[in-house]
């Protein structure tokens, strides 16, 4: 389990228990995160679910797959830490990781 801040464009954080194995995505939708919609429930087909990881926690979410990069592509503003919720997988490496969402998911 890993406690994550998502803190949504307006700057309102949501400090949140999630389990492992569970996605970015998926612990933002099941905790009621403003700021993440997950459209295509996790296949990486929508990029509805873009976080941007705070700079000293990019390393440890690991690098983005071709797929994904592709999504990412598609967003309005990406940023260099610019991830995909549903492509990192919560463990319990990732204890207090902090996520920023863009202004709008498109
Ligand atoms: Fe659709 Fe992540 S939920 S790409």
């Amino acid at each position: 389990m890993a406690i994550i801040t998502y803190i949504e464009h307006s700057g309102k954080e949501h400090k949140v228990e999630v389990e492992n194995g569970t996605t970015l995505m998926q612990g933002a939708v099941d905790n009621f995160v403003d700021g993440i919609i997950g459209e295509c429930g996790g296949c990486c087909s929508c990029a509805t679910c873009h976080v941007i990881v705070a700079d000293d926690w990019f390393d440890k979410t690991g690098s983005p797959a071709d797929d994904e990069s592709e999504m990412l592509e598609a967003v309005p503003i990406l940023s260099k830490t610019s991830r995909l919720g549903c492509q990192i997988t919560v463990t319990d490496e990732l204890d207090g990781l902090v996520v920023q969402l863009p202004e709008e998911q498109f």
